[in-house]
């Protein structure tokens, strides 16, 4: 029988025997009343440092929390100024500012909608941060982040990066999670490692970093009812952690399955007005976003086309952070050369998943093609 629709995400592709695993993993910690803590937490933080290569990782509540207590780690305090990209999950601006730090937004390069160094530079000595989030998006990274790296090192600015879409990506042919001086990740469940709910981790190499995330994430506690610093409840669920645990045993495959996703619309979409755009030659991606660019004023009515065919759609993101109505509040300045909301008026994201199927992907090319023809 052949399909009549492809959705833009479904989480509902799980390997044979996956759900069967989960549901008696349950079982066990419910009869061993293993909730928050243990066995299943223990187990995925020591993964994930195997996975990322980073020494430390701190399971946490969520990837917004998990740029928060990157933040506090560093010792951003109140007023302090904090650079992020002007395209970006909203979750970036929000942290920076729910720890009482100020954002500057600073543009990505229109190419690779991603920070550059010439850009970064530039914001670094007009602004003067305490701390910068650089943001990898799309399951790619910026092809400069190295240099920004140093950049920042340089200059005594904190590099935070926020990997809630990249784990797994490799720039340079180094895992980004793995040697950030701090990153974060979020595992939302439609994350390319996403958890049976919220959850998400930050990763380091310096263990005094790690001991102090870890501190505030739990309450500032330093023993059971002693408390070293003003932190919050951010522990990362028993649940949680066993089903991310199973699903490590699967990542490999599922980033194989949406890279071909990717490689597959580049492939089949060529001399179109909508082009497909690939990560940057020394990012090894993983998958997480389909991207293409179109002329605004074609976007319309292709994703109307596209969705009267039962072809889910993305725009991701479709308007700027300095853009937004809660932005001018708390912004503390920004570089905007117009590129973050051409990109925003320019994006169409197409469906992209684990295990999405030869006939799905062709559904969908078809529809595409037609379009134009
Ligand atoms: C770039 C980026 N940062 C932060 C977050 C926030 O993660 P969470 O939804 O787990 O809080 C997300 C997730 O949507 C994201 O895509």
């Amino acid at each position: 029988m052949s399909i009549d629709r492809v959705p833009f995400i479904t989480l509902n592709r799980f390997e044979n025997g996956f759900k069967e695993n989960f549901l008696s993993g349950v079982t066990t910690l419910f009869d061993n009343t293993q909730f928050v803590g243990g066995p299943q937490v223990a187990t995925l933080e020591q993964k994930l440092s195997e996975k990322t290569g980073a020494k430390y990782t701190v399971g946490c509540a969520n990837g917004t929390d998990a740029i928060q207590l990157a933040l506090r780690g560093v010792d951003v305090k109140k007023d302090e100024v904090v650079l992020i990209p002007d395209m970006t999950f909203w979750a970036t601006f929000e942290a920076v500012v729910n720890v009482g730090a100020k954002p500057a937004t600073i543009d990505v390069n229109r190419e690779n909608c991603h920070w550059d160094i010439e850009t970064f530079k530039q914001a670094v000595d007009k602004f003067k941060p305490k701390a910068a989030v650089m943001v990898h998006l799309y399951g790619w990274g910026s092809p400069d982040t190295m240099a920004i790296r140093e950049y920042a090192k340089e200059k005594g600015v904190v590099l935070i990066e926020d990997g809630a879409q990249c784990f797994g990506t490799k720039v340079d042919g180094k895992s980004l999670l793995g040697t950030a001086q701090i990153a974060t990740t979020s595992f939302y469940p439609a994350k390319v490692l996403g958890a049976s709910g919220d959850a998400g981790a930050v990763f380091t190499n310096d263990e005094e970093l790690a001991n102090r995330v870890r501190v505030l994430s739990n309450h500032g506690r330093t023993t059971h009812y002693t408390h070293g610093l003003v932190g919050w409840n951010s522990r990362i669920g028993a649940y949680e952690s066993l089903f991310l645990n199973l699903s490590l045993d699967h990542i490999d495959a599922r980033l194989d399955s949406r890279r071909k996703a990717v490689a597959y619309y580049n492939e089949h979409l060529k001399d179109l007005p909508l082009k497909v755009v690939l990560s940057p030659d020394n990012v090894d991606e993983n998958g997480y976003c389909a991207v293409a660019m179109i002329d605004p004023s074609l976007r319309t009515a292709l994703i109307d086309d596209l969705k009267s065919q039962n072809i889910g759609v993305g725009t991701i993101y479709p308007g700027a952070m300095s853009l937004q109505e809660g932005a001018p509040e708390f912004l503390a300045g920004k570089i905007d050369n117009g590129n973050a909301h051409h990109i925003s008026q320019s994006v169409v994201n197409l469906p992209c998943f684990a295990y999405i199927t030869d006939e799905e992907l062709n559904y969908v090319v078809s529809a595409v093609n037609k379009h134009f023809s």
